[in-house]
């Protein structure tokens, strides 16, 4: 695996941080740092970042790694990124940024996706997936009726990751999984689709190049090679959306193997050796960041989220109230908590879907509106179960990842629901940023992705509860018939 003594770098551009991992050619983690990011929400909906902020959040995180690491540093070959999905990144011929980036989780462009599923009458087929707000496409279709005169100067759309390979390389370039959730792909043949493009008024002379996560993209600038100390030659790799780099960093990228994500949105992941669209449950159909593969997911907009919306009304952390739940927990609880602050991708597609506490008496204190929390997010992973089966898709194997997967109560309410057993890897970061680094070593090295990307060890898994699976169940049931309640009251 080339250098033995060489070291590899990932990034993860997430949505509220970025975050720099150093892994050696073991396969290590030595080091890691973040710099924080913020989002901005200039009305009910709307989700936004400066892209600008992105770029020095990855300098900050870089710069700390090699103040503390500087001997490390030296020897780092490759490269890899790692990335929140979607969000449209407007840049002009000059590269000068038009707008603040629309996020994943912006729900402004409904009308949007409607008019590209006229216009382009097979896009779920191309597309695997069907048009929802989230998705870079609908986002341009908006810019193009609310700010022509900035969707008149547009040269190139860019993904956040890829935004940042730009100022890291002065490349344009990106990747199959990352690229997959623009909606402009042809999911199946890995090549941007014309047609799709021109429902958005575009052609591919607005979008990067095209490589696999785990080959090669560009090189690292001189300048920030030497800012950096790093050595001669690092490559960058093509890296991957925040899910299936992730599923790289904890060896999911066989068919079967998937994940349960507890982070600011919730995913349940499944690797898929072919092109295995299901629209209809609104299931997403994307590319892996491995040559050749595929993979499946739910997605859940408020997981992690959910919890820390009501943690911060009520003046506390999101793992403090977590704690509090475990303390207190005496099984499945009455009041029922549907997890749609920003709408909902999985099962429902519904931008406009918000949120609903359901079922509250006297005893409805913090704790049992906590306890609530975390149970409907884990009835949104059943209802992404539920739909990745419609499609007849089996999951064999699944690993826990993201910071709310820290809460081993909230684990065993998903495992009881799903009815499988959730695996835990021994301590340690295998997410984002290490999935990246281990793309890093691929690209830099040549290196089998197969080979490379195995699963970390594992140190416990959490079960089925059977004590608690009836009541969750029913419970489950009153939760499917309330969004049906909600669908009909909604103006
Ligand atoms: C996936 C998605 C989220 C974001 C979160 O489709 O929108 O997982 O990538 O960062």
């Amino acid at each position: 695996m080339g250098d033995l003594g060489a070291y590899y770098v990932g990034l993860d551009i997430g949505t509220s941080g970025v975050k720099a991992a150093l892994m050696s050619a073991a396969g290590n983690l030595e080091a890691d740092a973040v710099a924080p990011l913020e989002v901005f929400r200039p009305k009910p909906g709307w989700s936004e970042q400066n892209p600008s902020d992105w770029w020095a959040a990855t300098q900050s995180a870089l710069d700390q790694l090699a103040k503390a690491h500087p001997q490390k540093m030296a020897r780092v070959r490759g490269l890899g990124l790692s990335g929140q999905m979607h969000g449209a990144t407007l840049i002009d011929k000059d590269d000068k940024v038009l707008r603040p980036a629309i996020l994943w989780n912006d729900g402004r462009s409904a009308a949007e996706c409607a008019e590209i599923e006229r216009d382009c009458p097979n896009s779920r087929e191309i597309a695997g997936n069907i048009a929802m707000p989230g998705f870079t496409a609908p986002k341009i279709a908006w810019v193009r009726k609310h700010e022509p005169d900035i969707y008149g100067r547009i040269a190139k759309v860019l993904l956040p990751k890829d935004y940042v390979r730009l100022c890291l390389s002065g490349d344009y370039v990106s990747d199959m999984s990352d690229a997959a959730g623009t909606l402009w792909l042809n999911v199946a043949e890995r090549k941007w689709s014309p047609e799709l493009l021109a429902a958005t008024g575009l052609d591919e002379s607005h979008m990067p190049r095209l490589v696999e996560g785990s080959e090669e993209s560009a090189l690292l600038r001189d300048d920030l090679r030497q800012r950096w100390g790093m050595g001669e030659k690092v490559v960058i790799a093509g890296g991957g959306g925040d899910n299936a780099v992730p599923a790289c960093g904890i060896g999911a990228i066989r068919p079967g193997e998937g994940f349960v994500s507890l982070g600011t949105s919730g995913v349940l992941f499944v690797t898929n050796d072919r092109f295995r669209p299901n629209t209809k449950g609104a299931v997403h159909a994307f590319c892996h960041a491995v040559p050749n593969t595929w993979h499946q997911m739910g997605v859940i907009l408020s997981a992690s989220d959910s919890l820390n919306w009501l943690a911060h009304n009520l003046g506390q952390s999101g793992v403090a109230l977590a704690g509090k739940v475990a303390e207190n927990y005496q099984g499945p609880g009455e009041e029922i908590f549907l997890p749609y602050l920003s709408g909902e991708r999985t099962p429902h597609n519904n931008a406009a879907a918000r949120g609903s506490f359901v079922g509250l008496s006297h005893l409805s204190d913090s704790t049992r509106l906590a306890q609530a929390v975390m149970e409907g997010v884990a009835f949104a992973f059943k209802d992404c179960q539920r739909v990745l089966g419609d499609a007849g898709t089996v999951v064999n194997k699944l690993i826990a990842v993201g910071g709310g997967s820290n809460s081993r109560l909230w684990l065993e309410m998903i495992a009881t629901l799903l009815d499988q057993e959730i695996n835990i890897l021994a301590d340690g970061d295998f997410g984002g940023a290490f999935g990246a680094a281990r793309l890093g070593l691929c690209a830099a090295e040549k290196a089998d992705p197969f080979t490379v990307c195995t699963t970390p060890e594992i140190k416990t898994s959490v079960t089925p509860n059977r004590d608690w699976a009836a009541a969750l169940n029913a419970n489950y049931q009153r939760y499917r018939a309330l969004y049906a309640a909600i669908e009909e009251t909604r103006a």
